[in-house]
């Protein structure tokens, strides 16, 4: 198989970006890195919505690779602007994958595990898809595309994502920021199950498969099944702060800012990357730690 050394990336800007190009730069690729939000030096900007221009600037670059992580993430904002999240996260995801066959180069694409409806306590690579959200039937409708349309591609699943610093805009942030407020009280719910996933890890998973012609699925999570608590109660251990107390409330509490529904459990398992020896996912209370002693700063 052919050796990949230049990779293009879309949407860079983010979390998961954010952790993907220090990785590819430390290893060695030629990488051209691009986001509709140029909020780096590093950053080349391209929306991609604008399909001529992406297929102008993948073909102009000549990846051996395509890494798609562009995708509008607020479950709040897909449910209520339609046409935009469906152009992003499925049409783009479309258009990307016919560009990777054309040039016959791997695609990698971000799924997620709300594609799933949470009925389930757990869910692996054969489990059946049933999004209860705009955000997870958008993500899903990507996630067949790149299935249909190419032999050579990577979908990675993660779960509960935290890293990348001040792009971090998950729980782990959102506890973070409170506490930094000064904070001695954190109401957090105690009924949403799910896997905790290091986009520091999540990057050097996604580098390992690349290097292999191991195409597919893959459920990508730190190990272990958590909640809410358990994570926030880690944050404080971790931070040695047993003067803020947790308050238990249910999802209701928040239905104000988060109304979109969210699965009871989004838990995965990483059927596959045991199956082939290449996991790389650290026990999610490990990579916490390593988060927050040393990426958050
Ligand atoms: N974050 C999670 O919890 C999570 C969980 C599972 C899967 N994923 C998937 O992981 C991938 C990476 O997401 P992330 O976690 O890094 O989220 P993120 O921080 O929201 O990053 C996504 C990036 O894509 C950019 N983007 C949005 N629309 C674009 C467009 N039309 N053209 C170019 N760039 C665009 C965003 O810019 P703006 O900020 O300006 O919108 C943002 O910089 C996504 O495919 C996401 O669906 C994320």
């Amino acid at each position: 198989m052919k050796k990949i050394n230049r990779v293009f990336v879309t949407g860079c800007g983010g979390m998961v970006g954010s952790s993907l190009y220090p990785c590819f730069k430390e290893k060695g690729y030629e990488i051209k890195v691009t986001d509709k939000d140029v909020n780096e030096s590093w950053l080349d900007f391209l929306d991609v919505r604008d399909f001529e221009e992406v297929r102008r600037q993948i073909f102009e670059f000549k990846p051996d690779a395509i890494i798609h992580l562009a995708a509008l993430t607020s479950l709040e904002y897909a449910e209520k602007n339609l046409e935009d999240s469906w152009n992003t996260n499925y049409l783009a995801t479309k258009n990307i994958a016919e560009i990777s066959k054309e040039l016959d180069v791997p695609m990698v694409y971000i799924s997620t595990a709300g594609i799933f409806d949470g009925s389930q306590n757990e869910y692996d690579e054969s489990s059946l898809p049933n999004p209860i959200n705009v955000y997870g039937k958008t993500k899903l409708y990507g996630d067949l595309a790149v299935r249909h349309i190419l032999k050579k591609y990577f979908i990675i699943r993660p779960g509960w994502m935290f890293g990348g610093g001040k792009k971090d805009k998950k729980f782990v942030s959102y506890m973070m920021k409170q506490i930094k407020e000064g904070k001695k009280e954190l109401n957090v719910v105690n009924d949403k199950f799910g896997t905790p996933t290091y986009t520091y890890d999540l990057v050097r998973n996604i580098e390992a498969l690349l290097g292999t012609d191991n195409f597919g699925t893959y459920d990508t999570v730190c190990l272990g099944k958590t909640n809410r608590i358990e994570i926030a109660n880690a944050i404080l251990e971790i931070l040695k702060r047993d003067d803020i107390r947790i308050n238990q409330v249910n999802s209701n509490f928040f239905k104000k800012d988060f109304f979109v529904p969210r699965a009871e459990s989004e838990c995965l398992k990483t059927a596959k990357l045991d199956l082939i020896h290449l996991n790389l996912m650290r026990p999610w209370r490990d990579a916490l730690k390593h988060y927050i002693e040393t990426d958050w700063k």
